[in-house]
């Protein structure tokens, strides 16, 4: 094997040697660098005439070629070997399922809720929204519930920081308190009006939203929804209250089929009080009696408390428990469902 033959061998072996790039970069400056075999080879024909510089140069070249086609080929090698290991690592099971996107949905009480909205503002009704956490004073003393009252005791909720030690702040027992809230701040914007001796514009307003009180069974959660409803006026009589009613409970249900009784009770904020029941006249729960609201005349020192003249001022107020309504209009026979959060059951409402 001659002395190129043998240049050219090695340069093969120490190529098939580099594990890396690198490694092959600084093996081919050996060769074909500044002051590699290669060049030293050329270097050393100047002394040779011009003949034997053709025939050298082809020889030389020759070799040079085979060199830099081995290190092509290692080059392309190692390259080919990288990319697999970056396959390997990075590899993709394309026949596993996609991740699904979900769409969301609105709870039933929700849609319970934008259901009464929708029913009650179609009446003329606003729609007001208040605070959980409430003072004693709106929750109890300003509806006509002072401390010690006996009917505090149906009311039994979590204290929070905030208030009087007598009267510290509360998780708010009913949406009642928002009659008095809305009441005050209907009355302020119109005081001026009223001033000039115009007549007060009605106040008609429905409060939803959530409710507290130290309660757990099938059907009663220590968190619950309500709504409320005040219509107050010079004119508002306890007829109203039974059309505004029946209207109601016959456009949420869709049937004609169902009747309304007004039972008797007591509430501190009304007088006289009425409980409301609702019975259908076909269905599941044909014949039965279903209890859906409270109801009253506003008592006459709410409307004082509201800074109204309840000799001028008279209306009605009801409060109705929209988780029983849901539970009604879905056939749910237990109100924990609702709040477990569990997606079996919260999709089906979609
Ligand atoms: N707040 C009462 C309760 O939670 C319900 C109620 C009764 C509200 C009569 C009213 C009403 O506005 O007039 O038990």
């Amino acid at each position: 094997m001659n002395e190129l033959d043998s240049l050219v061998t090695s340069a093969q072996a120490l190529f098939a040697q580099s594990a890396t790039p690198a490694d092959l970069e600084n093996a081919k400056a050996q060769f074909l660098g500044k002051s590699g075999r290669i060049t030293e080879l050329m270097k050393g024909m100047a002394a040779l005439s011009v003949e034997e510089k053709k025939s050298r140069g082809a020889v030389i070249n020759v070799a040079k070629q085979a060199i830099e086609a081995a290190l092509n080929a290692r080059r392309q090698a190692l390259a080919d070997a990288e990319l697999e290991t970056q396959l390997k690592a990075e590899a993709l099971d394309v026949t596993l399922p996609g991740r699904m996107r979900m769409t969301g949905g609105l709870h039933p009480v929700s849609l319970t809720l934008e259901r009464i909205e929708a029913i009650f503002g179609s009446m003329g009704f606003d729609v007001a929204q208040g605070p959980e956490i409430e003072t004693d004073w709106f929750n109890f003393t300003a509806l006509n519930t002072p401390q010690d009252h006996p009917a505090r005791s149906m009311h039994d909720t979590f204290y929070v920081e905030g208030g009087s030690p007598e009267a510290p702040n509360l998780l708010r027992t009913h949406t009642s308190p928002m009659q008095i809230r809305h009441a005050v701040q209907h009355v302020k914007r119109y005081q001026a009006l009223m001033d000039a001796g115009q007549v007060m514009p009605e106040i008609r307003v429905i409060a939803p939203g959530r409710t507290y009180r130290v309660d757990s069974d099938a059907t009663h959660s220590p968190m619950f929804h309500q709504c409320e409803g005040l219509w107050v006026g010079e004119n508002v009589s306890f007829k109203d209250l039974k059309v505004v009613f029946t209207d109601f409970y016959r456009t949420f249900f869709e049937t004609d089929d169902l009747v309304l009784r007004f039972r008797p009770s007591f509430f501190p904020f009304t007088e006289p009080s009425a409980e409301v029941d609702i019975q259908f006249a076909s269905g599941p729960l044909a014949g039965r009696w279903l209890e859906v609201a409270g109801s009253g005349e506003v008592h006459p020192n709410v409307i004082r408390n509201m800074g109204l003249d309840p000799e001028r001022y008279i209306g009605f107020a009801f409060g109705m428990g929209t988780d029983r309504l849901t539970m009604l209009r879905y056939g749910v026979s237990d109100l924990r469902l609702f709040f477990d959060g569990d997606i079996r059951f919260l999709s089906q409402f979609q």
